[in-house]
C-alpha cells in the first residue's frame, strides 16, 4: 500500500449543497446544548471549536446552540468560537456567513471569532484552551491519499478482505490521531463530538459491514472501469487508486480509542452509536425521483463538488498528458455517472442502487488527568 499526503487540499464547493448534513446536525442540537452546560463551569472563557467547518451554514448550526446555552448561563463570560478547515476551504463564504447579518455578531456584541486554516490531523489550537470541540461530516476523510492494488474497487468497502483489514488499521490510526490532537487542545473535563458517515456491522455482509451508501458511490466503480475498457484511462492507475475515505463502525471507533494506551487514559467514551436513516431520510434529492434527468444531474453535481479535486489530482492527472486533458477525463467521468444514475432511476422499482445513510456519532470527555 502506498499513501500520499494531502487528500482534500484544494477548494471544495460545499455551498452548492447547503443542506448536506444540515438535518443530521440539527438532530444533535439537544446533545450540543447539554454538553455546553456540562463544560461551562470548567473555565472562565469557554471556547467552542468546529473542525472541518466548511463554508459556514452548517457550522453555524453547530456553534450557535452552544454559545446560546453558555450565554444563557452567564451573559458576562467572554465566549469564543473557532472555525477550522483546510487552507482550500471557501473562507470568503465562511466569513460572510459567520460575520454577516444572520451570523454571530450583533451590534458589535458577540463572541470572539477565530478562523483557522490548517490540517485537523495536527494540533491547531493551544493546549487546554477548548471547552467543546466538534467535527461533523469531516472525519471520514483519511489523512493521506491511498494507493494499493485494488482491481475492482474504488471504495474501501469494495476491497477484498486482506486489503480491507490493512486499510481499516490505517483508518483507525487516523481517527486515533485526530482524537489525540483534540485531546491536547481540550481543557480537562472538555468534550469532543464527532459525527459523520458510518457503517453498520453485519457478519453476513462483505467484510462484515454495511456502509453508508449512495448512488454515486455505488455506480462510480462501474463507470470508471467502463472508461478503462474504452481506452480512456490506464488500467494500472485505476486499479491502484482508492478514495481516501472510510466510514467507521462502532467497533472501529471504540477500538481506535481503547486500543490506544494514551487515549484510553486521556478520555472516556460518553456516547457511541451508529444510527440508520430510512430510505426517505437518506437521500436529500429523493423529491426529484420522478424527474430522473434532474435527479441524476443534482445528485452528480453534489458529489462532484466533494470528489472532483481528489479524482483529478490523484487519478486523472496520472492518466492524462496535461491538466486540460485531466479535466476532460473528469467531465467524461461525471457525465457517464449522471447517465448511469438516470438509467438506474428509470428502472423504477427495479432500481439497483438506493441511498442508505448511516451516521456514526461519538462523544468523548477528556479526563481531569488526561494529556497536557
Ligand atoms: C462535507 S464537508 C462538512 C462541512 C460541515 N462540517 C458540514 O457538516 O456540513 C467536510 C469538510 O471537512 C474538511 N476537511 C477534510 N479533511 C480535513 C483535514 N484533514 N483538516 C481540516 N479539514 C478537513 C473539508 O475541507 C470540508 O470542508
Amino acid at each position: 500500500m502506498r499513501i500520499l499526503a494531502a487528500t482534500t487540499g484544494e477548494q471544495v464547493d460545499f455551498n452548492q449543497e447547503p443542506t448536506l448534513g444540515l438535518r443530521d446536525i440539527n438532530e444533535h442540537t439537544g446533545m450540543l446544548e447539554e454538553l455546553a452546560l456540562r463544560t461551562f463551569n470548567h473555565t472562565d472563557a469557554p471556547k467552542v471549536a468546529d473542525f472541518g467547518c466548511g463554508p459556514g451554514q452548517s457550522s453555524l448550526n453547530i456553534v450557535r446552540p452552544v454559545l446560546d446555552a453558555w450565554s444563557n448561563e452567564n451573559p458576562k463570560k467572554q465566549l469564543s468560537a473557532c472555525f477550522a478547515d483546510l487552507p482550500g476551504n471557501d473562507w470568503g463564504s465562511l466569513r460572510a456567513t459567520v460575520l454577516g447579518k444572520d451570523g454571530l455578531i450583533h451590534e458589535d456584541r458577540g463572541p470572539q471569532v477565530e478562523m483557522l486554516a490548517g490540517n485537523f490531523y495536527n494540533q491547531m489550537l493551544c493546549s487546554g484552551s477548548v471547552a467543546l470541540a466538534t467535527a461533523f461530516n469531516a472525519t471520514h476523510w483519511l489523512r493521506h491519499q491511498v494507493f494499493m492494488p485494488s482491481p475492482k474497487a474504488l471504495w474501501f468497502s469494495e476491497l477484498p478482505s486482506r486489503q480491507y483489514q490493512a486499510l481499516r488499521q490505517v483508518a483507525k490510526d487516523d481517527f486515533a490521531l485526530f482524537v489525540s490532537k483534540r485531546m491536547e487542545e481540550l481543557m480537562p473535563g472538555g468534550c469532543l463530538v464527532v459525527s459523520t458517515m458510518g457503517a453498520a456491522q453485519d457478519t453476513s455482509a462483505r467484510n462484515g459491514i454495511i456502509p453508508s451508501k449512495n448512488a454515486v458511490i455505488a455506480m462510480s466503480t462501474e463507470v470508471m472501469h467502463d472508461m478503462v475498457s474504452d481506452g480512456l484511462l490506464q488500467q494500472h492507475h485505476v486499479e491502484n487508486f482508492l478514495f481516501p475515505i472510510w466510514f467507521l463502525t462502532e467497533e472501529d471507533a471504540r477500538d481506535a480509542i481503547l486500543q490506544n494506551e494514551v487515549l484510553a487514559e486521556a478520555c472516556e467514551i460518553d456516547h457511541l452509536a451508529v444510527t440508520s436513516r430510512s430510505r426517505e431520510e437518506s437521500d436529500p434529492k429523493a423529491y426529484l425521483l420522478d424527474q430522473p434527468e434532474l435527479y441524476a444531474r443534482h445528485k452528480v453535481e453534489a458529489d462532484r463538488a466533494v470528489l472532483e479535486n481528489t479524482l483529478e489530482a490523484q487519478l486523472f492527472n496520472r492518466c492524462a498528458a496535461s491538466a486540460r486533458d485531466a479535466h476532460r477525463l473528469s467531465d467524461e467521468f461525471f457525465s457517464r455517472l449522471e447517465d448511469a444514475i438516470r438509467q438506474d432511476v428509470l428502472a423504477g422499482p427495479y432500481r439497483r442502487h438506493v441511498d442508505r445513510k448511516r451516521i456514526l456519532t461519538m462523544v468523548l470527555r477528556k479526563r481531569k488527568s488526561g494529556l497536557s
